[in-house]
């Protein structure tokens, strides 16, 4: 008894002066549960819904507060409001990026995910421009990702109508409009390279996505403890590197500055035009991350929400229906479709925000960093503290989107069945660290979404009411559950 009372009073010792040096130091960090020595508050946090216990921490203690994750002070902003202040108005003061232990480590600062300051403002505006001017004179990207389209139907077609798992052919696409986009290959679904890459970015959107990442993030000597995990992953980043190194040296090779054939070649006439400058951002080491960075994020994000968006048609076959009679009468059964018939199609254009919107992909949105001192609220954010936004807070909120836990297009329809456009739609994040691949996910989602609606009836192998559409996991990114589905051609 005696000693359990003297454990109690060192602990409570312990507690009062960790919080009292919090007080002193930081003194106007904004409100938030109290913190443990050490451990901080991972009680209040659920590892395995990060999102959720973030929504019920706000309830307590208003649209921003501090969560201690171990001994790092992390500010959450809750609510349209106060995300849209930093992200948007305090945009250039948030536009830091925040560290993910494991990515640290095999990002090393390089490339544009994980960079931060002049490299990053360079490279972002170089790929920016790049995604946008892509192929000038030559293959636009919308004709690229109309080519892919193709190809995915002819693969569907393949499966004969029987039920299937999609997840392999929705990987497929996004991953071969990523290849062509940086080295203008284009695969076969059966090639071999396509498979193992695949593969490896499976593997580690898996690893990613598990708990043991989101205990990593919050305790990065874990890590060390464990290594098996962080192993795997940082191999697997080092085999897609070395296999882009392969195609970065095959084309500085065959390098003509006056005939640009992709990405690669952009950046390598870039190279060529700074060699004389040594601080120049434009390095081979550069291009590599970088490519590895639009790989990351350009091809799970985009295969995720089509697999959950063709689980959310078959689970409400009403609304499957109204794009189907919208594409036979803007488009009919025979000509492809483009992105100019999306001005013409409201409901289309609803239905894919909508399902963004639903599946909220990443709900705490990557962690961002305050570039310097900021005044926010009344309070004062030291310079680095890491800043996470709740996009599910955006998405999910209630007066703008009346009941946000219901799949419906409705929501991005006015009365009349015009499109209606919501700022509230932050599925891509906002402001100066927003998605740099928007344009290009969305051209993706329209038409390959439109094309498959056009060319197949879609078939659950069960009742829609029995079909489940909670998430599977959450972590960094939301899940669909696995599941069947046959593909019928009209
Ligand atoms: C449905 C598809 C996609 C969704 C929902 C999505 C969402 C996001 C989100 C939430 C962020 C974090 C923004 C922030 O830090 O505030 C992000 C960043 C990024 N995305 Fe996407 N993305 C998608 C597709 C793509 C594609 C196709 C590409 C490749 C071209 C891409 C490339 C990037 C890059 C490079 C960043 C980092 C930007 C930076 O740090 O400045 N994304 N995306
Ligand atoms: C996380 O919590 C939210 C809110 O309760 C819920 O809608 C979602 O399905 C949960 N996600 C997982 C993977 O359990």
């Amino acid at each position: 008894m005696d000693l359990v009372v003297f454990l109690g009073l060192c602990l409570s010792c312990l507690l009062l002066l960790s919080l009292w040096k919090r007080r002193s130091r930081k003194g106007k960090l904004p409100p938030g549960p109290t913190p443990l020595p050490i451990i901080g508050n991972i009680l209040q946090l659920d590892v395995k819904n990060i999102s959720k216990s973030l929504s019920k921490l706000s309830k307590l203690y208003g649209p921003v507060f501090t969560v201690y994750l171990g001994l790092k002070p992390t500010v959450v902003l809750h609510g349209y409001e106060a995300v849209k202040e930093a992200l948007i108005d305090l945009g250039e003061e948030f536009s830091g990026r925040g560290s993910v232990p494991l990515l640290e480590r095999s990002n090393k600062g390089y490339g544009l995910v994980f960079s931060s300051g002049k490299r990053w403002k360079e490279i972002r505006r170089f790929s920016l421009m790049t995604l946008r001017n892509f192929g000038m004179g030559k293959r636009s990207i919308e004709e690229c990702v109309q080519q892919e389209a193709h190809c995915l139907v002819e693969e569907l077609r393949k499966t004969n109508a029987s039920p299937c798992d999609p997840i392999f052919i929705l990987g497929c696409a996004p991953c071969n409009v990523i290849c062509s986009i940086i080295f203008q290959n284009h695969f076969d679904y059966t090639d071999q390279n396509l498979l193992s890459l695949l593969k490896l970015m499976n593997e580690n959107v898996n690893i990613l996505n598990s708990p043991w990442v989101q205990v990593c993030n919050i305790f990065p000597v874990f890590m060390d403890y464990f290594p098996g995990i962080q192993n795997k992953y940082l191999k697997n980043s080092d085999n897609i590197k070395s296999y882009l190194l392969e195609k970065i040296k095959e084309h500085q090779e065959s390098l003509d500055i006056n005939n640009p054939r992709d990405f690669i070649d952009h950046f390598l006439i870039k190279v060529k035009q700074e060699k004389h400058n040594l601080h120049s951002e434009f390095t081979i080491e550069n291009l590599l991350y970088t490519a590895s960075d639009l790989f990351a994020a350009g091809i799970h994000t985009t295969a995720t929400t089509l697999r959950y968006g063709l689980l959310l048609l078959i689970k409400h076959p009403e609304v499957t229906a109204k794009v189907q009679e919208e594409i036979d009468r803007v488009i009919g059964r025979h000509r492809s479709p483009c992105m100019q018939d999306r001005s013409h199609m409201p409901y289309m254009d609803a239905v894919v925000h909508e399902i963004q919107r639903y599946i909220d992909l990443v709900p705490t949105n990557l962690p961002h960093a305050v570039t310097r001192d900021v005044k926010f609220r009344n309070y004062l954010i030291p310079k680095g503290t890491t800043i996470l936004t709740s996009l599910t807070s955006v998405l999910h909120d209630d007066k703008e989107f009346p009941n946000p836990g219901v799949f419906d297009p409705g929501h991005f329809l006015d009365e009349s069945g015009n499109f209606k456009k919501s700022d509230y739609f932050m599925a891509f994040s906002a402001g100066k660290r927003m998605c740099v691949g928007e344009g290009l996910a969305r051209m993706e989602l329209f038409l390959f979404l439109t094309i498959i609606l056009q060319k197949f009836t879609l078939k659950s192998v069960v009742e829609p009411k029995d079909i489940n559409i909670t998430p599977a996991t959450s972590g960094l990114t939301s899940l669909p559950p696995s599941y069947q589905i046959c593909f019928i051609p009209v």
